[in-house]
């Protein structure tokens, strides 16, 4: 049962939700056919020592045998792939356009801080939940960083702007945020406000990417996927930790509402560009995931 001000650790309620995701770029990661490499993804899961977790990972559940084309089937897991891929190109892309201030909220096990090229002079600030952010440290501590990751340990239904500026958040220089994987934990007034938070403090020329699954029947095949999930001893009850859809706005109205540009990705899109085929039982689900960019013109720019 959520609360408005309830916290967790990385195994619990919300926190386990990073490593479910950290599992499958861990799973992604493994396949010789991999569209993108993870390394420090199975690093972060393994540190759990969980058998559950660990087979998750290797794309095996526990004595169950879940083929590939199942774990695929499942639309989530595809759209974890899809949204990897479109997330790094965003992030590619803004550093093209010269923007050195990058603000991923609830980052949790997001490693890309460590994987991805970032050139030099750029800032990285991750906000998250305390003990997430602890985990994740305590694991990658030895690992090697080319950029400033700068920590942001809040919970985002507090004053997170003020504690991102107390960490030298540069509210005048143009940013790329990103939102992956957040909006639902978030009931729709507190992610409404977090949208205006990020209009606040943006600069023109700023960014924000984010996705968000729409309705309120999130998940196919939800009874096998859990059972499968629970016998491989994974609690994860997504579907009770996930806020209604009601009550918040569509982002890719309230940024359009707000004059900055909206391009949507597609999911299904993403992946078959890459040459990775999607199951039809995925493609449904897939079909009620918004991934989207938004920008906020330069005073050059029109609409
Ligand atoms: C599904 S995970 C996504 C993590 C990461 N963005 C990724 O895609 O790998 C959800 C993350 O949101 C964080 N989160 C959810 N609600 C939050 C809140 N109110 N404050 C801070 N973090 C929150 C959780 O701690 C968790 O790390």
């Amino acid at each position: 049962m959520r609360t408005d001000d309830d916290s967790w650790d990385i195994t619990e309620s919300v926190g386990a939700t990073a490593l479910g995701v950290a599992a499958i770029r861990a799973y992604e990661t493994s396949r010789e056919d991999a569209l993108f490499r993870d390394p420090y993804a199975a690093k972060l899961v393994g540190a759990v020592g969980s058998d559950g977790w660990n087979s998750l990972m290797a794309g095996r559940l526990g004595g169950q045998s879940v083929s590939d084309g199942e774990l695929r089937g499942w639309s989530m897991g595809s759209v974890l792939i899809a949204r990897t891929l479109y997330f790094d190109e965003y992030f590619a892309s803004a550093a093209r356009a010269g923007i050195r201030q990058i603000v991923i909220l609830a980052a949790g096990l997001d490693a890309r801080a460590y994987r991805l090229e970032w050139p030099s002079g750029t800032r990285v600030f991750e906000l998250d939940q305390p003990k997430v952010l602890a985990f994740k440290d305590r694991v990658l501590a030895a690992e090697e960083l080319t950029v400033d990751r700068r920590e942001v340990a809040i919970d985002l239904r507090q004053d997170w702007p003020k504690a991102l500026l107390d960490k030298g958040f540069e509210p005048g220089e143009p940013t790329a945020w990103l939102a992956e994987g957040l909006l639902r934990y978030l009931p729709g007034h507190a992610q409404n406000r977090l949208l205006e938070q990020v209009v606040e403090l943006s600069a023109p020329g700023s960014r924000m990417a984010l996705n968000l699954g729409m309705g309120n029947d999130l998940s196919d095949d939800r009874e096998r996927r859990r059972k499968v999930m629970a016998e491989a001893g994974i609690q994860l009850d997504l579907e009770n930790l996930f806020y209604s859809w009601e009550d918040r706005a569509d982002p890719r109205d309230w940024f359009a509402m707000h004059r900055w540009l909206v391009s949507e990705g597609d999911p299904v899109a993403v992946l078959e560009d890459h040459g990775r085929s999607v199951p039809e039982a995925a493609k449904a689900g897939m079909g009620q995931h918004i991934l989207m960019t938004a920008t906020k013109p330069r005073g050059d720019e029109t609409q």
